[in-house]
């Protein structure tokens, strides 16, 4: 009935490739009434075939079938199987390879219907087309949810999507994972939030929450290397032991286990120029209040209240008094403001990353079975950086 599979944690840095091998075992339910045909794409009959056998070609996919309360439950979902028609004039076929499991997943697709697939990103690898801009061997970055097969017509807009599908840009010998984080939608949130939001100047100081993850962890080396003094809020000490030791955050607090005002204020004794929140509720609060004139808040997101039903959420805690009296600037942001220059994001991030500037790490989970596991796990605090499926 259970099975154990494997969570590798993968840290990698431009020009010092090292694997930070810890496996975590957890068990997960098991799926065997599903049986896919899965296209092996990487076989030579295959690639001889593929014509004959692109008709046999069977797409598995998590469908909605209750909407989440409080936190989601296995039961919410259904994977069930497809048979995917030929390609028309137009249309590209593409085979999933790595999976983004993200906190909006969890509060967005409440607002589609029952019957949708599960929303969501992946990399995925073109196996048929019928459309020269987007030919047999490249990868795109698409939100086509979780399903392993999927027949894009780029003529058509998906509205549970974020994007339209891109080809992922040329990053090299760089795994094309990183199209899904540091060099994709979080990468961007981390990039444009804190430049265009906060506008931070050297020699200030910016609180992070949710420090350790994929966005949290990216701004606050951004902002380490822009000169200014990096405090990051996290849920546990072997992440503050990351931040402070790895990724130069000057400190580290355990919301979990430290108190936070008391934490900050020995941290920052002058106050705090700029938040990049990404987790709201108390802890927010905690941070307005310890922050100086002029201070700007990037209101990124807000996981904490993510599982809660919207009717039970507290009544609104008093922040006029700090806003008023410091004059705070307030903004929320949704990173696809910026589709027009998405490119420009990836490429910068790309380049810290190449002048070995910024660190990323991923946390892996393995094999599409496992993607609500990785998913509540995500949640949960699980992950170290970005939390990935890998197919
Ligand atoms: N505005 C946008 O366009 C945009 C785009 C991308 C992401 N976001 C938002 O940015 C935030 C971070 O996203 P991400 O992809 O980087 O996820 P992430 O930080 O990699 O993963 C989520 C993390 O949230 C923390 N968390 C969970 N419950 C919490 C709680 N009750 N209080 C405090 N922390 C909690 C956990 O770490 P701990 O162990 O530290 O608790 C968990 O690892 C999310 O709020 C997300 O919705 C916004």
């Amino acid at each position: 009935m259970f099975k154990l599979f494997k969570v590798v944690q993968r840290e990698l840095s431009w020009g010092r490739h090292h694997f930070n091998a810890t496996v975590i075992a957890r068990p997960f339910r098991d799926i065997n009434d599903v049986t896919a045909t899965r296209l092996n794409t990487r076989s030579p009959w295959t690639r001889k075939f593929s014509t004959h056998l692109r008709e046999m070609v069977k797409a598995k996919k998590y469908v909605v079938v209750s909407h989440f309360v409080n936190e989601a439950k296995p039961t919410d979902l259904k994977l069930v199987e497809e048979e995917l028609p030929p390609l028309k004039n137009g249309e590209y076929l593409v085979e999933a390879e790595y999976f983004s499991v993200d906190p909006y997943m969890r509060p967005y697709v409440q607002r589609f219907p029952l019957g949708i697939t599960m929303i969501g990103g992946q990399i995925a690898k073109i196996i048929q087309s019928k459309n020269p801009d987007f030919p047999v061997g490249k990868k795109i970055v698409a939100s086509l949810g979780w399903r392993t097969h999927t027949i894009v017509n780029p003529n058509v807009v998906d509205d549970t999507a974020l994007q339209q599908p891109y080809i992922l840009p040329d990053i090299g010998d760089l795994p094309a994972s990183l199209g899904l984080g540091v060099l994709g939608m979080p990468g961007n949130t981390a990039y444009f939030g804190l430049m265009e939001i906060c506008k931070p100047k050297p020699g200030e100081t910016i609180v992070i929450t949710g420090a350790a993850g994929a966005v949290g962890s990216h701004v606050g080396q951004i902002a380490k290397n822009l000169g200014l003094t990096v405090i990051g809020i996290c849920g546990s000490d072997e992440k503050c032991k990351w931040l402070t030791e790895e990724l130069g955050f000057d400190s580290a607090i355990n919301y979990k286990t430290m108190p936070i005002a008391a934490s900050i204020r020995k941290a920052a004794p002058h106050g705090v120029d700029c938040y990049f929140d990404n987790v709201g509720g108390e802890i927010s609060s905690t941070v307005m209040y310890q922050m100086r004139q002029f201070g700007r808040v990037a209101v990124c997101g807000s996981i904490s209240s993510y599982d809660a039903d919207a009717s039970s959420l507290p009544k609104c805690g008093i922040l006029q008094p700090t806003i008023v009296f410091n004059q705070l600037k307030i903004e929320g942001f949704v990173v696809t403001r910026w589709n027009d220059r998405w490119n420009e994001g990836i490429m910068q991030n790309l380049r810290l990353i190449r002048e070995g500037k910024l660190h990323y790490r991923e946390t892996v989970t393995k094999g599409f079975e496992n993607m609500f596991d990785a998913f509540m796990g995500m949640l949960r605090g699980e992950n170290i950086g970005k939390a990935i499926v890998q197919a």
